[in-house]
């Protein structure tokens, strides 16, 4: 499978086959994050820079460690101090940073289709690091590659994607990768919050999370945000975590291998409690590890590189595989 498109902006719009391809070349780069010197040339001399309008922990960590494992040059910038203070549109900041010289742009925005904006108008490369509800399409491949590493597969397993559905980018890009890739989906989480439109795409949807313990292979829980019960979307807290929260309880009632996962960052004791967190069904920091493997996947297929993996290892050893120019690519 080759690679062709400068940007990644959504999981709709890959096939299964270009997700298996960023898996793939994920896996080969799993390799160097083992080792003592994480450090291959394959990006030497790019520009990497974080663009990030909103806070982050693993995403922005995990893209500027993958840059620099990479050996680009990653640009520090801060919205906060910026001239964004002033007004500056994202659209002129980010041109500003193309005139200087970057080569990727890493996005993340409170706006849903601000990533697809910039792409457009760029020469650049685009990742959407997370545009408002839309998608947020690095977490549902370092989702993918965690599953795909714990079970050898993804077609065939029932994975129940629990809480605010309707307000989450991680569930939207998780449900578009894990039905392209032949999983079963299941929507678990309040009506306010897990809407029945949702079953047009192919999902089920269950209010009663008791009912699925047994039946699904992983969970993924997504954060619930405060903001929602004061919009009256769920009565309170106490509430939401009794009726969709996973505890010890719950959590023996699993079938046998069946993994919890959570994109972070973790409300401990609303959508699981520590002891399940911390317990042994939990992967969420096997998710947090598998990010540097992934961007670094991500970073070096935008940049032109032919795909990894399956027996290629070029990138892996040293040695960049031929690029072509975002220019010949489009
Ligand atoms: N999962 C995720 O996007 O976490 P951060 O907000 O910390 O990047």
């Amino acid at each position: 499978m080759t690679w062709n498109a400068k940007d990644l902006l959504g999981i709709e719009e890959l096939t299964a086959g270009e997700i298996g391809t960023i898996l793939d070349t994920a896996e080969s780069f799993s390799e160097v994050t083992l080792r003592s010197v994480k450090k291959v040339p394959a990006l030497r001399g790019k520009i990497v820079v974080n663009l990030f309008y909103e806070p982050s922990t693993r995403t922005q960590h995990s893209f500027s460690l993958a840059a620099k494992s990479l050996s680009a040059e990653v640009q520090p910038f801060s919205v906060a101090s910026s001239s964004t203070t002033k007004g500056e549109t994202l659209l002129d900041t980010a041109r500003n940073l193309q005139a200087t010289g970057a080569d990727i742009i890493i996005l993340r925005h409170p706006a849903s289709g601000s990533a697809r904006h910039l792409a457009r108008a760029l020469t650049a490369s685009v990742i959407n690091a997370g545009d408002g509800a839309h998608e947020h399409p690095t977490q549902a491949l370092v989702d993918l590659f965690t599953l795909r590493r714990r079970f050898g597969r993804i077609a065939g397993l029932r994975v129940a994607i629990v809480g605010d559905v309707l307000h989450s980018r991680v569930a939207r890009s998780n449900l578009w990768g894990l039905l392209r890739l032949g999983a079963q989906v299941v929507l678990v989480g309040p009506s306010t919050l897990v809407p029945r439109e949702f079953e047009n795409l192919g999902v089920e949807i269950h209010h009663d999370i008791d009912r699925e313990l047994e039946r699904c292979d992983a969970f993924n829980f997504l954060r619930i945000q405060t903001e929602r019960q004061a919009a009256g979307l769920f009565p309170s807290l106490r509430e939401y975590t009794a009726m969709f929260g996973m505890n010890a309880t719950r959590a023996r009632r699993l079938k046998p291998g069946a993994v919890i996962m959570h994109p972070g960052p973790v409300n401990r004791g609303v959508e699981l409690t520590a002891e399940v967190a911390d317990g042994p069904r939990s992967v969420i920091l096997e998710q947090a590890a598998h990010g540097l493997a992934v961007r670094m996947a991500v970073l070096f297929l935008v940049s032109g590189h032919a795909p990894q993996g399956q027996g290629s290892d070029s990138a892996v050893q040293g040695a960049s595989s031929p690029a072509t120019t975002h220019n010949e690519r489009s």
